[in-house]
């Protein structure tokens, strides 16, 4: 039987396990996926299980996307450019890093027929997953990006991969079409301290966080009269791209496998 597991910390409210395993046995596939919680100096042995075809697949989340890097031997070419990693495999003898999140903002975006092109774009947030957010806009064809971080520094360090996105202060809001949280502020119900009162309505606002479905600032954007969406899609068409990459299966995505994620 192959074995599969998500690494993180915390892991608890992860749905991988769930999601693997219905389209292990939607597809015949005799395989479990696990989660794992990690501690930093668990890593190389993680990867030596990978290693030694004890495990045959993991994902990776917060907060190991950028530090199990050096542990691996080599790295697709959208997670050399982001420098994050969610998704581990051996290929011949080597142990590969690829960048499933970049696919799965990309077709949760196509998915509900959103244009990025000519749009301008605010990113919140300069954690694991906003290098691949940026990514995916820039290959659909988006040319105007903002980014804030609470944590200044932390955006210009990705401005430094991203010469022409503009980094903005913490409180200002810049003008713009579609808005996203990357940030992990509305996973415990808690708000932004960011004003959005000023901002009109018609815009899109996103949300990478899909569990709670509705965080506060989804919520307030749709009072406003704006058109909002989680990243439960997101997150679904990550793990579709995982899973390919694994099994080179392509599992069906049905109304029973979103209503799984609820
Ligand atoms: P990491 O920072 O380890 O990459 P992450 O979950 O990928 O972890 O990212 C967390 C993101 O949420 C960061 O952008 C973080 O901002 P800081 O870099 O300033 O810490 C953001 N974040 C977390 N709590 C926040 C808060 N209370 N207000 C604003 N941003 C917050």
């Amino acid at each position: 039987m192959k074995k599969f597991c998500v690494i993180g910390n915390p892991i608890d409210h992860s749905l991988s396990p769930k999601l693997h395993n219905f389209w292990f046995k939607k597809n015949k596939i005799n395989a479990t996926y696990e989660k794992k919680l990690l501690k930093d100096e668990e890593i190389p042995e993680l990867v030596d299980s990978l290693r030694k075809t004890e495990i045959n697949g993991v994902n990776v989340t917060v907060p190991f996307k950028n530090s199990i890097i050096p542990f691996l031997d080599d790295l697709s070419p959208e997670a050399k450019k982001t420098y994050s990693v969610n998704t581990l495999l051996k290929e011949g003898d080597k142990i590969i890093g690829h960048n499933t999140d970049i696919a799965g903002f990309e077709l949760a975006i196509r998915y509900i027929n959103y244009d990025v092109k000519r749009k301008k774009a605010f990113i919140i947030g300069a954690g694991g997953v906003s290098p691949s957010i940026i990514f995916a806009l820039k290959n659909m064809g988006c040319e105007d990006i903002s980014l804030t971080n609470r944590n200044l520094e932390k955006a210009e360090k990705i401005k430094e991969t991203f010469k022409d996105i503009t980094i903005e202060k913490w409180g200002n809001i810049p003008e713009f079409d579609i808005v996203i949280n990357a940030t992990s502020v509305g996973l415990k119900n808690e708000n932004l301290n960011l004003d959005f009162n000023k901002t009109g309505n018609n815009k899109f606002f996103y949300d990478v966080i899909y569990n709670p479905n509705e965080t506060n600032f989804l919520k307030s954007a749709k009072q406003r009269q704006n058109k909002i969406e989680n990243g439960k899609m997101m997150f679904l068409y990550q793990a579709h791209q995982s899973f390919a990459l694994w099994n080179k299966v392509l599992p069906k995505i049905d109304k029973e496998t979103i209503e799984i994620l609820k």
